[in-house]
């Protein structure tokens, strides 16, 4: 029996509370036969409080021979003051770093029973299930200079400066094609060639790694502002959008706004596949973060956590029968009406974190 070994790092707020009903999940799985192995260790403002970092070394070390982190969220009021290179998000960016995660997998699926809560009209948005696949360790948040200089008359510039090389670019082409594959084979590749050397550069770079590796995918490209109002206009039209670390932090935001609550919403790092194993460094963490409104009081909605589990149990462990199934669970639960406070239907009573994790158990062993 093959293991995978999952390093789970719950952190703040929420994120043991939505933690804690993955585990139930990882459970059911594991009584099915299936070999995972759990370790658990601290991230954030807890790291902090327990280390002075919010990440040690030890646990940077778990993560490096984990199959899969599982990361619940970090920060919260509590860490406010303390010093920037030492807050709770300085763990998940040296995760990032550490990891090589340079692949930002970000789904926007819209579940049926769902598409009323959408701000936009349910035929627009029933079924939807687009992927977007954005850069995260380049371009212009990372770009030198990046500076704010004073001029000799006294005045000030500022600049940032959006920076790619040949492999960073080849390199998420390749996992936008790759997912396109095993999806609906289309690859929307969004940029701005008109008005920028790095759209130009994006441009070529995709064009020719699809000719030489995926010309079997459909491969269109988009202005990254058109491809924002296409979004909202029209969401189903796409499969796989691949762009830049600027443009995917704002287009992924909007596609996840298309399906609803925040408390929906997974996501997958991944890092550069070995070569010897084919294995990938991955972390999968929910959209949200650590919500210190409601922490505590059994509230949050865990299906964006248990979600990302899912895409582990897809990405990470090629299990896609698994990934499957829960994704069903997850479906026939919403449509059951046993919904938290987020997503729940008007007027409809509304049910705590543990119900709804306790519910995907039922709606598992149900299918089996
Ligand atoms: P947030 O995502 O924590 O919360 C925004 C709103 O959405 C809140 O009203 C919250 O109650 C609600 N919400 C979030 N997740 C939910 C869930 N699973 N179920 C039901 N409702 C949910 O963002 P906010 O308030 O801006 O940040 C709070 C703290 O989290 C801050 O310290 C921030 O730095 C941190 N944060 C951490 C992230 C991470 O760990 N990756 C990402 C975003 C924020
Ligand atoms: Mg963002």
């Amino acid at each position: 029996m093959a293991t995978h070994k999952l390093l789970l790092l719950p952190g703040d707020g929420i994120g043991p509370e939505v933690m804690r009903e993955v585990e139930k999940i990882v459970g059911w799985f594991r009584k099915r036969g299936l070999g995972f192995e759990t370790e658990t260790d601290l991230v954030g403002g807890s790291a902090y409080d327990a280390h002075g970092a919010a990440i040690s070394d030890a646990a940077m070390n778990r993560a490096q021979e984990a199959d899969a982190v599982l990361f619940g969220a970090v920060g919260g009021p509590k860490w406010d003051s303390v010093p920037y290179t030492v807050r709770p998000e300085a763990g998940l960016l040296r995760l990032r770093k550490d990891l090589g995660l340079f692949a930002n997998l970000r789904p926007a699926i819209c579940y049926p029973a769902l598409a009323d809560a959408s701000s936009l009209k349910r035929e627009v948005v029933e079924g939807l299930d687009i992927m977007i696949v954005r850069e995260l360790t380049g371009g212009v948040y990372f770009g030198e200079p990046k500076e704010i200089v004073t001029l000799e008359d006294g005045s000030q510039r500022a600049v940032d400066t959006q920076l790619y090389h040949t492999h960073e670019v080849e390199r998420i082409a390749r996992v936008a094609f790759d997912l396109a594959r095993k999806r609906r084979n289309k690859v929307s590749s969004a940029e701005k060639m008109n008005v920028m050397k790095t759209g130009v550069f994006w441009r070529q770079v995709v064009t020719r790694i699809h000719k030489a590796e995926f010309s079997d995918v459909e491969l269109e490209h988009v202005l990254a502002d058109n491809c924002a109002m296409q979004l909202v206009r029209w969401p189903k039209q796409f499969d796989v959008i691949v762009t830049d670390n600027l443009f995917g932090d704002i287009l992924s935001d909007i596609a996840a706004m298309l399906t609803g609550s925040l408390g929906m919403l997974p996501s997958a790092s991944l890092g550069a596949e070995d070569p010897v194993t084919g294995q990938r460094k991955a972390l999968y963490e929910p959209v949200h973060g650590s919500a210190p409104d409601i922490a505590g009081k059994g509230l949050a909605n865990p299906i964006a956590m248990i979600g990302s589990f899912g895409m582990a149990l897809r990405y990470s462990f090629g299990l896609l029968d698994e990934a499957d199934r829960l994704d069903r669970a997850i479906a026939n639960v919403l449509a059951s009406g046993t919904r938290t406070k987020d997503i729940a239907a008007p007027g409809a009573n509304a049910v705590g974190t543990q119900d709804v994790g306790d519910a995907i158990v039922k709606e598992l062993e149900a299918q089996s």
